[in-house]
């Protein structure tokens, strides 16, 4: 099988379908706005979803509902139906890693320590093993050792190894959190705006492994202005405009609906179908 491409299928399931993640009815309230008005979606296995808005749609709110960050004020979060933890920490231990809009890595720390500290949600050691370094632990060092070099490379980062976080180039910094967030084994990974400053040729490169992650087995949700990179990545789209999923759907679904059109941007149609067609025929 070619490495990430977009006709990748997913592999054949016994039964019926597997929901990952689910939101259901979520609501959040900040005084007396609400950024999300009984927001649902389901995120299947195997699945890459791609969630685009206006500034200020509520994308960003609803990962921090997802991942704990949030309590919402009214609905639910879960995992393979199972409701999800009001704690990031328990919510990365439960399988859902993310990345930030505004970059978060630990700027004074080396690429390779930074892809280490997401490793250290799965290493599991004794206060006694740690304290007297025994076989346990090396073994878990080694590991997370291994693990982190395989995560650098995965995301194109080896030769940036031993480099401070804070030196590498800006689209660097945004695989370096991918990897991060790998780091921490998610069977949900949640990307917000990773293309963010990105370069066409960076933006490509960030489509592939996007794909290549989704061969991995993770299931992915996507923010993105970016409509041409969503359209071109995801199997479904949801549309959020005032904290309401307005349409979702499959990209050409997406791509054709006039309420997208006329209410997405609040532009002339003219001039947002434009937009979502963007750079196709480059
Ligand atoms: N902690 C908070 N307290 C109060 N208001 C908030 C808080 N977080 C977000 N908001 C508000 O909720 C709304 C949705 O913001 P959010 O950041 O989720 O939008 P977004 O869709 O991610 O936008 P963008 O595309 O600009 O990143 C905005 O009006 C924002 O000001
Ligand atoms: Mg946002």
């Amino acid at each position: 099988m070619t490495r990430s491409t977009p006709e990748w299928t997913r592999p054949q399931q016994t039964g019926a379908e597997q929901t990952m993640l689910r939101a259901a009815g979520v609501t959040m309230q900040f005084g007396g706005l609400r950024a999300l008005n009984d927001v649902s979606f389901g995120l299947a296995e195997g699945e890459i979803i791609g969630l685009i808005g206006p500034n200020g749609a509520g994308k960003t709110t609803l990962f921090n509902c997802l991942t704990g960050l949030y309590a919402p004020t009214s609905g639910a979060v879960s995992l393979r139906g199972k409701a999800l933890p009001q704690d990031p920490a328990r919510v990365t231990e439960h399988g859902v890693a993310r990345t930030f809009q505004n970059i978060r890595l630990f700027p004074s720390m080396t690429a390779q320590e930074n892809v280490l500290v997401g490793r250290h949600v799965r290493m599991r050691q004794s206060p006694l093993s740690s304290l007297l370094h025994g076989p346990g632990f090396r073994r878990s060092e080694a590991e997370a050792a291994e693990r982190t070099e395989a995560l650098l490379s995965f995301v194109g980062l080896t030769r940036f190894a031993d480099e401070l976080a804070r030196n590498l180039p800006y689209g660097d910094q945004r695989r370096l959190e991918i990897a991060r967030a790998l780091a921490t084994d998610p069977s949900v990974l949640l990307l917000d705006e990773p293309t963010a400053g990105m370069n066409a040729q960076e933006t490509e490169a960030t489509r592939q492994l996007i794909f290549a992650i989704r061969q991995l087995g993770i299931s992915v949700v996507v923010i993105e202005h970016d409509t041409k990179f969503i359209f071109t990545l995801c199997d479904r789209v949801l549309v959020l405009v005032q904290g309401e999923v307005l349409v979702e759907g499959s990209p050409d679904e997406v791509r054709g609906d006039p309420r997208v059109v006329e209410a997405y941007l609040g532009a002339p149609p003219e001039e947002v179908e434009a937009q979502l067609h963007r750079g196709e025929h480059q």
